[in-house]
């Protein structure tokens, strides 16, 4: 007799994501003439550039010849491409090998998974708001109860607020994986030297584990902060990080990230390197590699023209970020993020509910963006916008919200 996993029962209605696309369906299907302009999900518009076209072409040509063809590759992914993922931390000033990088089809399906080398009792800290998929996986594997006015029993929120400037302390308990994301999705925070010293200090004290997901790294442009948690001392003892080449590199639809698990990260009752040979086996039997032809691209990421083009498209989005920014402000919105991070996290005007907003913006402006209650019971009363579009597209959106909503 097959059962289902009951865990699935617990989570909220809908994955955030397809929510808003259902009420975007259904605006659309009311009003057949209304074009909708959408600063809701964090997805690239821009082309990849063309030293990054010519990795993946150069990708193909390799498979087109018997003797550059391969199949399966190094499990971790390709030793080249790890070392160039080494080059690049070390001019972050850390020191890492090769062979603490996981290569892998992105961030997100690594955020979900690495929770499973962990035991089902360990106690869970998430910063609320979050991204949704730390919460979600945790919830599908079972290490939570039921949810209660939006918060999952057993879980540890780490409220994120305007009097904390959305970086919360860790927490007063004793917890046991802690998921941080700096640049923050959905606030636009980052966190400095000092806030992150202040985690690692805990997890160090507590034999914690901090997941650290650095996926919108690239878009710090102040260098006074840290783009890796391993700049911060000691967190090579008692952090994870994941990163992507979506949204530097535009490779949303490629697919392409990495995990890093330094050997001498532990926790209790591991030794250095049981988690990285944890990782290991997990990848390894679970996961086949990243595609061989976007590992060529990825390695075009990484070379210094490709660096230089891709710091092109990020200014591109920051520039919409600016725009946003400064559009909304004029209307007397107060905003936060966007500075260091392609999202805009404002606060709902006249006290309305995130999802009131998000209502009262798709109907008035035509325009879609993402509830912050969608991220966790402290985003309640915000709201959040994507600077990921093209840039006549998001001036379009920004006029019409400044000419159509009603204040
Ligand atoms: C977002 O909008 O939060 C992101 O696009 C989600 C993701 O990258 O998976």
């Amino acid at each position: 007799m097959a059962t289902i996993n009951h865990h699935y029962g617990k989570l909220a209605a809908g994955y955030l994501f397809p929510e808003i696309a259902r009420r975007t369906r259904a605006f659309q299907e009311a009003n057949p003439g209304a074009e909708v302009m959408r600063l809701g999900i964090g997805n690239t518009t821009e082309p990849l550039t063309p030293t990054i076209v010519r990795g993946l072409q150069c990708g193909v040509e390799k498979l087109a010849n018997a003797a550059t063809y391969t199949g399966y590759g190094d499990e971790q992914g390709n030793q080249d491409l790890r070392e160039a993922l080494v080059a690049r931390y070390s001019r972050y000033g850390v020191t890492l090998e090769a062979d603490e990088f996981f290569v892998s089809d992105g961030a997100k399906p690594d955020s979900a998974n690495i929770q499973s080398i962990f035991a089902i009792d360990n106690i869970v800290a998430v910063q609320d708001p979050a991204y949704p998929v730390y919460v979600d996986s945790n919830v599908i594997a079972g290490r939570t109860g039921e949810a209660k006015d939006g918060q999952y029993d057993g879980l540890v929120y780490m409220p994120c607020t305007e009097e904390n400037g959305f970086i919360p302390a860790p927490p007063g308990e004793k917890v046991d994986l802690i998921y941080l994301c700096s640049p923050n999705n959905p606030t636009g925070a980052v966190a400095t030297h000092e806030q992150l010293k202040a985690f690692v200090d805990y997890a160090i004290k507590h034999k914690a584990v901090i997941v650290f997901d650095a996926a919108y790294a690239a878009f710090i442009s102040d260098p006074g902060l840290p783009r890796s948690i391993y700049e911060v001392e000691g967190a090579e003892r008692c952090a994870i990080e994941i990163n992507s080449f979506s949204k530097e590199a535009g490779f949303t639809g490629v697919r392409l990230g990495w995990t890093i698990v330094p050997k001498t990260t532990v926790c209790e009752g591991a030794r250095p390197g049981d988690l990285n040979k944890l990782w290991f086996r997990r990848q390894t039997t679970m996961f086949n590699g990243a595609s061989n032809i976007v590992q060529e691209g990825g390695l075009a990421v990484l070379s210094e023209a490709g660096q230089q083009e891709c710091n092109g498209l990020i200014g591109y989005y920051m520039r919409n970020a600016q725009t946003i920014k400064v559009g909304l402000e004029k209307l007397g919105i107060t905003t936060y993020g966007g500075t260091n991070a392609p999202y805009i996290w404002l606060k709902t005007p006249n006290g309305m509910s995130s999802w009131e907003f998000f209502d009262k913006l798709l109907n008035e402006a035509h325009v879609v963006g993402t509830p912050g209650s969608g991220f966790g019971p402290a985003g309640e009363g915000f709201f959040r916008l994507s600077a990921f579009g093209h840039a006549e597209d998001i001036e379009r959106a920004v006029r019409s919200i400044q000419e159509r909503l009603q204040l």
